[in-house]
């Protein structure tokens, strides 16, 4: 049996971790003061969704589409402007918290 994404990255522990990393990282960065000017205040939803959408996505429980169904990013994403600039600093938050937990390799290049 292959090992998933999910379980490579050590399961549901560290995916919350790399989550609350990214959104710290947008939290604090002034180079990402755009893209964290589209989210709410408080980041507390965004975290929840963010890690139910990536449980599933690299192969662990399906949880955003057990709770919301299908993710539809594409058009949650259209009410925000987003160019290379917003997609350049929503990559930079990602790649800090990838740094910051030592995530290398395949995994890292997903
Ligand atoms: C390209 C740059 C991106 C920008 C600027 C951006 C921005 C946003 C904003 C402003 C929201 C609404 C606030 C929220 O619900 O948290 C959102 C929602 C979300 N984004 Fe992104 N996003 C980007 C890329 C991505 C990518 C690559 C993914 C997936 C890996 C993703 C996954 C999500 C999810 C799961 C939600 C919540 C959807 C829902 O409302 O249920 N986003 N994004």
């Amino acid at each position: 049996m292959t090992q998933t994404p999910y379980d490579a990255l050590g399961g549901e522990q560290p995916l919350r971790e790399l989550v609350d990393r990214f959104y710290d990282q947008m939290d604090t960065l002034p180079e990402t003061n755009t893209i964290r000017q589209m989210h709410a205040k408080s980041l507390k939803a965004s975290r929840e969704k963010l890690f139910l959408f990536l449980s599933g996505w690299l192969g662990g429980p399906d949880l955003y589409i057990e709770k919301y169904g299908h993710p539809r990013l594409r058009r949650r994403h259209m009410p925000f402007t987003i160019g290379q600039s917003e997609s350049d600093q929503w990559l930079l938050c990602m790649k800090n918290a990838l740094d910051e937990m030592s995530i290398a390799g395949d995994l890292r290049a997903l």
